[in-house]
């Protein structure tokens, strides 16, 4: 058996992995086999392309080892720092820089594989997969990098609103329709139409990006996600690379899915964001009144206690406030207590709370909530009209009535939690300011509404101490 084959067969069991793996991320109780087997696909993966590297090195084998083992340790050194420093709260960045790798990955494969190789052994069809894949590839990675400016506070966050976008783009798009004609009729001496290619591609990828709010940012960054991954089957295509192929076609698919989740529980058009006309009109964040619409009713962590005592069934809707006051644990606490009383304790989870798909999820599982007790909004929202207090931690955006009553709100037919239903509401939050949205929230002032403001791991904390 040579090293080719063997590594065909270990390429192969490793696609198996990562398709296990994934089905294995789709459900809480069985996400950390899923992790596991993915984990275990990749370190296959590697030592597979690792040994072809050898295998097929022109260069003594030991110098080649030695180059590989250098670029894994800085890697996976840089990666180990970032992975154990990084806020929650940052990941969406993180993974923004990490797609733009894939990008950059992509467009060094396709220039080198066409300089090392401009006749290709595949003819023209290996033409269109190197343009492709460089193709894919510059626009992932700008978009990326700009996605990742934007959230990191390091670029303005408002739309980029240049005359004639829309025309821009299609310029750009029929520009490198014609690059392409002048590639293929170039053979060998292509590589001008290439890089003229690439150029406007990387501004594509900029203005894609550039045009959309920082609020929509996290939608285009799942949709970027998805991108990197046909880059990598680009990439998968040019190196003849079945593997890579497969993982790109996983991660592609399973972005666009996840994109077009993430589009339907936020109301949005899942064709403007792949056609980046996401942030077009008057953005969303800049939109919709934030004045204050009456009165509201203040609370204690006190009084508040004492009618959880009262209460028989409680449902707690957390949101992106209880990531940042890192309240997950002390919520978990009062919880356990309660239920040990004897009420019914619920967790309703919106799709979109917080920033991150499954970031409530994810939080409520470090704090060990039993995952019965955690539902989903669609699971959940029959039941707030039968439910004595509601606890809204840190959520603003996804129990916003105006969603369903004003026509006119920025997040109008944004499905909510209909937490108003229940009979008491005790809303969790520092101030009256608004939620990611902007608008301002008409929960705050109803009848049947109290606000306990603080920080809500504090007020938790003593919520907790007075039962
Ligand atoms: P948001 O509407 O973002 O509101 C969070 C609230 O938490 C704020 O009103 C804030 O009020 C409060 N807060 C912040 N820090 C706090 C602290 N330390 N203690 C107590 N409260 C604190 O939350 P949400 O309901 O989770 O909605 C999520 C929003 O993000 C939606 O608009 C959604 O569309 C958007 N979004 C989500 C995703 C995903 S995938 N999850 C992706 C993109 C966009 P104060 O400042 O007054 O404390």
């Amino acid at each position: 058996m040579t090293v080719e084959s063997m590594v065909q067969a270990v390429y192969l069991v490793a696609a198996v992995l990562f398709v296990l793996s994934l089905a294995g991320l789709s459900k809480q109780e069985t996400a950390r086999r899923g992790v596991l087997l993915g984990m275990t696909g990749m370190g296959l993966a590697l030592a597979a392309t690792v040994a072809l590297a050898l295998d097929r090195s022109e260069r003594p084998v030991g110098q080649t080892a030695g180059l590989i083992l250098l670029v894994l340790v800085v890697g996976a050194a840089v990666g180990t720092w970032r992975a154990r420093t990084v806020e929650m709260t940052q990941m969406p960045e993180l993974i923004a820089l990490l797609h733009s790798f894939v990008g950059a990955a992509a467009v060094l494969v396709g220039l080198g594989s066409y300089l090392s190789e401009p006749a290709g052994s595949g003819g023209a069809v290996h033409l269109v997969e190197v343009f492709l894949g460089v193709l894919i590839g510059a626009v992932t990675f700008t978009g990326s990098v700009v996605a990742f400016g934007k959230l990191s506070g390091r670029l303005r966050s408002s739309p980029l609103m240049l005359p004639g976008r829309n025309w821009l783009n299609l310029a750009a798009v029929v520009a490198c329709g014609g690059l392409l004609w002048w590639f293929l009729a170039a053979g060998t001496a292509g590589l001008v139409p290439l890089l003229l290619m690439t150029v406007v591609a990387l501004a594509l990828g900029w203005h894609l990006v550039a045009a959309i709010g920082g609020g929509d940012m996290p939608v285009v960054v799942s949709m970027l996600n998805s991108y990197s991954g046909w880059a990598a089957a680009a990439a998968g295509f040019m190196l003849g690379n079945d593997l890579l192929i497969i993982t790109g076609a996983l991660v592609g698919s399973s972005g666009a899915i996840l994109s077009y989740l993430m589009c339907r529980a936020m109301n949005r058009s899942f064709v403007s964001v792949i056609l980046g006309g996401f942030g077009t009109g008057p953005g969303v964040a800049a939109a919709g009144g934030d004045a204050e619409q009456g009165t509201h009713r203040e609370t204690t962590a006190l009084e508040v206690a004492d009618r959880l005592t009262a209460a028989r069934s409680v449902i707690v809707v957390p949101g992106y406030g209880m990531a940042v006051a890192k309240a997950q644990y002390p919520v978990a606490d009062l919880v356990a207590r309660l239920t040990a009383r004897g009420t019914v304790v619920r967790f309703g989870i919106h799709p979109v709370a917080g920033r991150l798909p499954g970031h409530m999820n994810v939080l409520l599982a470090e704090a060990k909530v039993p995952y019965d007790q955690v539902l989903g909004m669609d699971e959940i929202n029959g039941d707030f009209g039968s439910t004595d207090v509601v606890l809204v931690i840190g959520a603003n955006d996804t129990v916003n009535p105006a969603a369903q009553d004003d026509p006119a709100s920025p997040i109008a037919g944004m499905p909510v939690l209909e937490v108003w239903q229940a009979r008491e509401v005790v809303v969790f939050k520092r101030s009256m300011a608004t939620g990611y949205a902007g608008v301002q929230n008409p929960l705050f002032f109803r009848e049947n509404t109290a606000m306990l403001f603080g920080d809500a791991k504090d007020q938790v904390e003593l919520i907790v101490q007075a039962l």
